[in-house]
């Protein structure tokens, strides 16, 4: 009896297992993933995300043929495509990145270690920062690299366990909050500039790019991508057009490789590793290269290289809007700049030993200016020195258990604040700081025009704008620009509403709501909407209980929007708290960051000295023809001082050359 028992199970398993094979194989085998990188995607991504519909598939038809439990059948299926793939491969080392665009792949001849996170071995003394990423930690080589999973501080809160939050229809509409809320007020900030949004802006793009599916969710809103946006029906803008929208476009963002629990993915490398000029994945990174002199590779007028018709930088959103398409090309610029100064005094160098060399040294002046000059200014004092953020070389600063990648409520709120600081309208400015004209935000997404124009003279005009103009104050308020005219499509007089989108993108990632980072960030708990809590003022309580019929249905975005400032800070406490966490994460989990002495590429104590004094106002003295700047080009006060005599010079040497 026991005996036929035993054989009746052995069989049970066998036949599970083929059955199980055949299905990953039916499901796996024949897919092909057509790769194409759009604005908020990249070849690689795509793969990504078909791998993990074509898994979701799988794991849906396990459960039903065997009647296995989900976390059974997704293990067990994440096996067999192992298995799967290690036969079809024989381990070809290949690494993420470097596809064709637009070529066809079968599924199952794609680089394993796309979702496996196997890696062919790191070279520990290598002094560099890798392309995408993998290697800094040498125990967990995909730690902050390319295409990992966002990370959670707080469990998800998914709809049955993977729809997005409140996807029964029990949350308010995005869009309401936002016109409720987060409406266009004026109230610009006498304090800080307009560099200090799109810096912030440009910074992030050196941290996170969470790709998302590309599907037309308006019309077939059920698909199991989509998650649009709807537009209650007395909307004040979208509802009075003439011809009224009841939808906005949104598709979920693609979900990561073989996770039990829906994960979001970072495209780009998470360290503050200039990625963002010198890109994430090999073969854009090939493409920046002049591969002569260690340059970059420029286009006319030392504007961006024209590359098959786009201008091209690190990352792939460079021309989203003018302001920072042109701190990217200063960024550009200031990477020739030095490794011109390099190659004067060492003339035998390599183009390769020049370009490594003069990455290393910029990377170590941006890292000095965010966060000796512009994080201070975000989250204030007290979160600089909770979360030991100070720059100050030191032999024990790199912590080789912390895990640098994305936090998903970093990417996907907190880092969001920088939405409400945008000008709707952009001054320019002459380089003398004399005569000044504008231009409309909404007009220039993705349009280079005014970029391009006068041999990239308004470009100076953009920057020295940047540094004149106010920012608007960190609150609830968000330019129109930004939520009624974001990106409109051609001959249309609207556009899509990024606030909107930001609260509807938290909820598609399954972050829990505000109520639960308050824990995080030792607030007081908030279990009810009937006592106003420290942190808001009045008036914004009110619109909190307003809007939301539950504390626990508050989006973190809005949430920590209504906050007021920390002391010394433009965020409030709970974004504050998020940032000071992400950004420690970034300093002490860096094997490479610039501060660190005692590991494979640490600077010189010629080279620190000279990157710990480097401001956001000498790179922008040092590239362009602007007259006169302030010390801290971030805040608006500060004496005008010349920059001819800005002396540039690398400290990769004593050699020092002047500004002709
Ligand atoms: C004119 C200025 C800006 C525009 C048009 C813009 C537009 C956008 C758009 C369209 C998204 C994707 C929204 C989604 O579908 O989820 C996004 C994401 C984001 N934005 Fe902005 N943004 C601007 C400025 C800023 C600034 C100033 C900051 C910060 C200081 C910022 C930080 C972020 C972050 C962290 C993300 C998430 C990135 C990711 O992981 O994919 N943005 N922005």
């Amino acid at each position: 009896m026991l005996r036929t028992l035993i054989v009746v199970c052995f069989l049970v398993v066998a036949t599970n297992q083929t059955s199980l094979n055949k299905i990953v194989q039916d499901n796996f085998g024949g897919v092909q993933a057509t790769l194409r990188a759009g604005r908020r995607s990249t070849p690689t991504s795509r793969i990504i995300a078909v791998q993990n519909n074509v898994f979701q598939r799988t794991v849906r038809q396990t459960m039903d043929n065997l009647g296995l439990e989900r976390s059974v059948a997704v293990r067990q299926v994440r096996e067999a495509v192992e298995s799967m793939r290690d036969r079809h491969h024989h381990g070809d080392g290949k690494k993420p990145g470097g596809f064709p665009s637009s070529a066809i792949v079968p599924l199952l001849s794609i680089p394993s270690d796309v979702c496996n996170n196997t890696i062919a071995g790191c070279d520990s003394i290598y002094p560099y920062y890798t392309v995408d990423g993998t290697c800094n930690n040498l125990d967990n080589p995909f730690w902050g690299a390319a295409n990992v999973a966002l990370r959670r501080v707080r469990p998800a809160a998914y709809e049955n366990t993977f729809e997005p939050r409140g996807a029964g229809g029990d949350l308010p509409s995005a869009r309401l909050i936002s016109t409720q809320v987060h409406k266009d007020l004026d109230k610009p900030d006498s304090e800080i500039t307009q560099m200090l949004a799109h810096f912030g802006q440009f910074l992030d793009h050196d941290i996170s790019l969470t790709p998302e599916n590309e599907a037309e969710c308006c019309e077939h809103a059920s698909e199991s991508e989509c998650f649009p946006i709807s537009v209650p029906l007395n909307d004040g803008f979208f509802s009075a057009l003439t011809t009224p929208q009841s939808c906005l476009e949104f598709s979920r963002s693609s979900a990561y490789c073989y996770e039990e629990t829906r994960e979001q993915f970072n495209a780009i490398t998470a360290f503050l590793d200039g990625s963002n000029i010198y890109g994430s994945d090999q073969e854009t990174a090939n493409k920046l290269r002049e591969f002569a002199g260690g340059r970059l590779l420029t286009g006319a007028s030392d504007l961006l290289p024209d590359i098959e018709g786009f201008r091209l930088a690190g990352d792939i959103r460079a021309t989203e809007q003018p302001g920072l398409t042109s701190i990217h090309t200063v960024w550009m610029r200031e990477h020739n700049r030095i490794a011109a100064d390099i190659s004067n005094s060492n003339p035998n160098d390599d183009d390769n030993t020049l370009f490594q060399k003069a990455r290393r040294l910029v990377v170590a002046e941006w890292q000095n200016i965010v966060y000796s000059e512009w994080l201070p200014i975000i989250i204030g004092s007290e979160a600089i020195d909770k979360n030991q953020l100070k720059v100050h070389r030191q032999h024990n600063g790199y912590k080789k258990t912390i895990d640098p990648s994305a936090i998903n409520s970093f990417a996907t709120a907190a880092f969001r604040f920088g939405h409400t600081l945008i000008q709707g309208t952009v001054n320019l400015v002459s380089k003398d700081g004399k005569e000044t004209s504008q231009y409309q935000l909404r007009d220039n997404y993705f349009n280079t025009a005014l970029y391009l124009q006068n041999d990239g003279e308004t470009m100076v005009q953009m920057l020295k704008g940047l540094t004149t103009q106010a920012s608007q104050k960190f609150d609830q308020y968000a330019s129109e620009d930004l939520t009624n005219h974001l990106f409109p499509e051609e001959g249309h007089n609207f556009g899509s509403d990024l606030i909107a989108r930001n609260i509807q993108r938290g909820r598609d990632h399954g972050l829990p709501g505000y109520q639960a980072f308050r824990s995080l960030c030792d607030l007081e708990e908030m279990r009810d909407l009937t006592n106003r809590r420290r942190e808001f003022n009045d008036n914004n309580w009110d619109k909190l209980s307003a809007v939301y019929s539950s504390a626990e249905d508050v989006d973190l975005f809005t949430g920590g929007l209504l906050e007021s400032p920390v002391r010394g800070g433009v965020v409030g406490p709970t974004f504050a708290c998020i940032i000071g966490q992400q950004f420690s994460r970034l300093l002490a989990g860096d094997r490479h960051f610039f501060t660190h002495t005692g590991q494979a590429g640490s600077l010189s104590t010629s080279e620190f000295s000279w990157a710990s004094q480097r401001r956001l106002r000498d790179v922008l003295c040092d590239n362009t023809d602007i007259v006169s700047l302030q010390d801290n080009v971030f805040k608006s006060y500060g004496e005008q001082k010349r920059c001819d005599g800005n002396s540039g010079s690398s400290g990769s040497h004593h050699h020092h050359r002047h500004r002709g």
